[in-house]
């Protein structure tokens, strides 16, 4: 997720603007630049870290600036593709965090129309746009070519010969530090806290003009009053966005990253979308496509069989990238699909060039641009999660699933009225998993009573089969509680003995053709004494009769229950470690990114 920031004010711009990109790092990046109004505009941009090019910028003499911190996501992270970026005379330098949805339409319109581009990224076009619509009134021109733009953005325009900066946000957050005679425009309060602690909090929608006397913010073309607020947060509380460790933030981060994601895919006709690319073409015969993973990656790619089979009806083989380099066959269907978050971990790497040795077409699906996965494969689909950095993934997973049910979804060429409907239910599902993360207190209730066991069973059948392996995963790797994954069905053929008063089970209930054999298996766990947490639809009422606790999640589309389970029982383990004290963003003996085999 990039970082953005903006000053205007009596004093020279460039080491705030410095301090705050620094502030700022915490969120990783991998370029960085700042933009200065002298008599023209400015700017210093390069890959790499904000104290490499802190060193190599000469004194710049200005008082109204523009940061950025860059995490790719459209172009390799280079000098060019660095933010600030400018239009073709100079005049306008824009820094964006976001996405454009339609970037590729607007910039052939521009270029069409004689502007010419020389990075590959999304963000290039606002500055064009903003250049295209300026007659003299910046505001005027940001909010005009703001009406051109799909997608999300939060972003700060500064221009040449103008004392104010124009900053807007609809989909990610802009904040303005109010300082006295000086003013401060950030994607993220720790950017500002050195200076001031006075913040206004910009709305979806909002414009605001920012100047050394004062700032105004616009709301559908009117001025509207503002409300400070005082931050009492530290710098490192305020990182982690007040929330108390970075993996609540990132689990609560979930359903922006998902709208991020689909940005890229759906169309704004609500019904359809485009598949980036097209799995019933590159399959081009019935072999089975394979999916490589290690770990949480792994487990979507097992929910990505279970969709991908029942979607398209081509036969997938899901395998685990550490144990296949040992198999003698290497995977030889038409396609391979390699799913890492981080995009570096070894047995990922290594399965993915067997598999292009054997002659796959490659594609990866990666969270990280430019990383080895996405060098080694033929093809890529990055997910928007931006970075992670809870040692345990959460936001990562879920767009991972995402991005795979819109790989199935989208080259679903047979039903138009299923599409459309499946297509209704993607874009619901962020406002659902709002719902989940807004009512916590049975989950944390739940995570009090599993707090005081040392073994936890999780079952599951069907696409929750998955999810019951990611939900023992995710308690055992931040609770330090023996947590085992199990298709339910399974139990009876040896895990039963272990059961009993001291084994809580969690069972994973889904109102799909698995329902009735799932009621059945939480009978025969509870005639074993073992007691049972159940997740459940809401409005499911057979459930309690069995159960000793139920956490209700809000329903949706059977394809999609994974996502849904899955943030629950993100949160049941988040609030189980809590419980337990234990250290949760690095847990230990554990690494975020997995470079030995
Ligand atoms: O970066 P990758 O997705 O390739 O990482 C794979 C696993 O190392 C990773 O998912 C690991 O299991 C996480 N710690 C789980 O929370």
């Amino acid at each position: 997720m990039c970082g953005i920031v903006g000053y205007v004010g009596y004093r020279q711009a460039q080491p705030i603007l410095f301090n705050s990109l620094f502030r700022l790092e915490y969120r990783g990046y991998d370029s960085c630049g700042i933009a200065i109004a002298d008599n023209g505009i400015t700017v210093y941009k390069d890959a790499g870290k904000v104290g490499n090019l802190e060193k190599r910028v000469p004194h710049l003499e200005g008082t109204a600036g523009i940061g950025h911190t860059r995490w790719a996501t459209h172009g390799e992270p280079n000098q060019i593709n660095a933010h600030p970026h400018c239009d073709c005379s100079g005049r306008f330098a824009v820094v964006h965090n976001g996405i454009i949805g339609n970037y590729r339409l607007l910039k052939k319109q521009l270029i069409a129309e004689g502007h010419r581009f020389i990075s590959e990224t999304d963000s290039e076009v606002i500055p064009h746009l903003i250049e295209k619509y300026y007659r003299g009134d910046l505001e005027g021109a940001v909010a005009t070519a703001l009406k051109d733009v799909e997608g999300c953005y939060a972003i700060i325009v500064l221009a040449a010969g103008e004392s104010d900066l124009v900053a807007a946000r609809k989909g990610n957050p802009l904040i303005i530090g109010i300082g006295d005679r000086e003013n401060f425009v950030a994607s993220d309060v720790p950017a500002v806290l050195d200076d001031t602690n006075r913040v206004v909090y910009l709305e979806d929608g909002d414009l605001g003009v920012i100047s050394t006397a004062g700032i105004r913010i616009m709301r559908d073309g009117r001025e509207v009053a503002w409300e400070e607020k005082k931050i009492l947060w530290s710098v490192e509380d305020a990182q982690r966005a007040g929330y108390e460790h970075f993996m609540l933030k990132e689990i609560h981060e979930q359903p922006r990253v998902i709208r991020d994601t689909l940005i890229g895919w759906l169309s704004s006709d609500e019904s359809s979308g485009e598949s980036l690319v097209d799995l019933t073409k590159m399959q081009g015969d019935i072999r089975p496509l394979t999916l490589l993973a290690c770990g949480t990656s792994y487990h979507a790619a097992l929910v990505g069989r279970y969709i991908i089979e029942k979607v398209l009806g081509i036969p997938v083989r899901v395998e685990l990238a550490s144990e296949v380099n040992y198999y003698d066959r290497p995977p030889d269907g038409a396609v391979a699909i390699a799913i890492t978050q981080s995009g570096e971990t070894a047995d990922t790497l290594r399965a993915m060039k067997r598999a292009k040795a054997a002659g796959c077409l490659l594609l990866a699906i990666t969270n990280v641009m430019d990383s080895s996965a996405s060098r080694i494969a033929d093809e890529v689909v990055y997910t928007r999660a931006g970075p992670e950095i809870g040692v345990a993934a959460t936001k990562s997973f879920a767009v991972q699933l995402i991005i795979l049910y819109s790989l199935a979804i989208l080259s679903y060429k047979v039903d138009a009225r299923r599409l459309a409907d499946l297509v209704m239910e993607l874009r619901q599902l962020p406002e659902k998993l709002e719902r989940l993360l807004s009512d916590k207190d049975g989950i944390k209730e739940c995570a009090g009573y599993l707090a005081g066991y040392e073994s936890v069973f999780f079952i599951g059948r069907g696409i929750n089969y998955p999810i019951a392996l990611e939900g023992a995963l995710k308690l055992k790797e931040i609770s330090y509680i023996h947590a085992e994954g199990y298709a339910a069905g399974e139990l009876k053929h040896g895990s039963f003995a272990l059961l009993g008063e001291n084994t809580p089970v969690v069972a994973i209930l889904a109102r799909d053709n698995t329902y009735q054999a799932m009621l059945s298996n939480i009978k025969e766990v509870k005639a074993r004494k073992a007691p049972v947490i159940a997740l459940a639809e809401e409005g499911d009422d057979n459930v309690g009769e069995f159960a000793d606790m139920v956490i209700s999640v809000p329903a949706v589309d059977l394809l999609f229950s994974a996502v849904v389970n899955v943030v629950a029982l993100q949160l049941l383990a988040y609030y189980t470690a809590r419980e337990r004290g234990c250290p949760i963003d690095t847990p230990r003996n554990l690494a975020k990114s997995v470079t030995v085999e």
